[in-house]
């Protein structure tokens, strides 16, 4: 899987301009898809299989945007100002390199800073292109970039930007792959805005209407020095969210998860996230409600330009989303 994981991960396409990522994974799907079609907010819906007797039709979200920036002002130098898309952490900018839409390659930089026990804050950071005056600059106020880093394979520990979630797109590309005669109605779906408030999600969980819906996404661990008090830890098998800050899983959804990986002996944990929410979350409040869990990937450093993930847990989560999805459901 590493090829497409890196594939995925140096691909650039903050929200709202999820085209690139789009193209990369309608090429991947196409040969494993029965239909593959996109809607207006751009979301990528793929369906497999029909309903039979003994299945359901079931959603699958992995989102294929990620946090990026977008340029609110440039000054007479060629500087940029800027606003964040998604959840920017102002400690994790400074020494970025950024690449906006257009390929225009830039770094971040701060104003003089003169405490320096303070990390900056967004108004004080900028972007250099290497303009040397407004008219010279070939950003425009509204254009928008992501981070720039490549794909690092450290064995079992892979670190890429937008692990978050692209990792999740490579997983459900898996599960596509190794699915065969399932009794569901199987959507997979590529979704966009995410990051922005989880809004692509919203528009396909309303034109599925599914009977059961799974977001596939990141979440924090516990596990770095002086770190969050959270069990989840990288290495010890995906996650079965339980709760985090947006949605409480369907508890039947996540007992489900639970004997299925008992079932097949795939380690698992169990999730409780205090911030952040995924996709499942709109699923969970689409239309008259909608039985939802997630399969969470462990991470660390999320929402910087060198997110974590564990491979046997990636490879895990693939098998554990194929077995759910083998068999009937009974919630
Ligand atoms: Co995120
Ligand atoms: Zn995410």
């Amino acid at each position: 899987m590493k090829p497409l994981i890196q594939k995925l991960t140096e691909t650039f396409s903050p929200s709202g301009y999820e085209t690139a990522i789009r193209e990369v994974i309608r090429k991947e799907i196409k040969p494993l898809a029965d239909e593959i079609r996109v809607d207006a907010l751009g979301n990528l819906i793929a369906r497999k299989g029909k309903k039979t007797a003994k299945g359901l039709r079931i959603m699958l979200a992995a989102h294929m945007d990620e946090i990026g920036l977008m340029a609110t002002h440039i000054d007479d130098n060629g500087f940029i100002r800027f606003t964040g898309i998604g959840g920017i952490r102002p400690l994790a900018l400074t020494g970025s390199r950024v690449r906006f839409v257009n390929g225009v390659p830039g770094v971040i930089s701060t104003d003089r800073i003169t405490d320096l026990t303070k990390a900056p804050t967004l108004e004080q950071c900028f972007i250099d292109v290497g303009a040397a005056s407004k008219k010279d600059c070939p950003v425009k106020v509204g254009d928008v970039c992501g981070f720039e880093r490549p794909f690092l394979d450290l064995g079992r520990r892979l670190v890429a930007k937008s692990m978050d979630d692209r990792i999740a797109c490579a997983i459900l590309i898996e599960a596509m792959r190794a699915m065969k005669g399932s009794p569901h109605e199987l959507y997979f779906v590529f979704t966009t805005q995410e990051e922005v408030g989880v809004r692509g999600a919203t528009t396909s969980a309303f034109g599925i209407d599914p009977d059961l819906g799974l977001a596939v996404d990141v979440t924090g661990t516990g596990d770095t020095p002086k770190g969050s008090k959270m069990e989840v830890g990288l290495g010890k098998g995906p996650a079965v969210k339980v709760k985090d800050a947006g949605m409480l899983a369907d508890p039947r959804v996540v007992q489900w998860m639970i004997r299925t990986a008992e079932k097949a002996k795939i380690p698992y944990q169990r999730e409780v996230l205090e911030g952040g929410s995924t996709d499942a979350r709109a699923i969970q409040l689409a239309r008259g409600g909608v039985p939802a869990g997630c399969l969470s990937i462990p991470c660390r450093y999320v929402h910087t330009p060198s997110e974590m993930v564990d491979y046997e847990d990636v490879q895990n989560a693939v098998k554990l989303l194929t077995a759910l999805l083998r068999a009937p459901v009974t919630l």
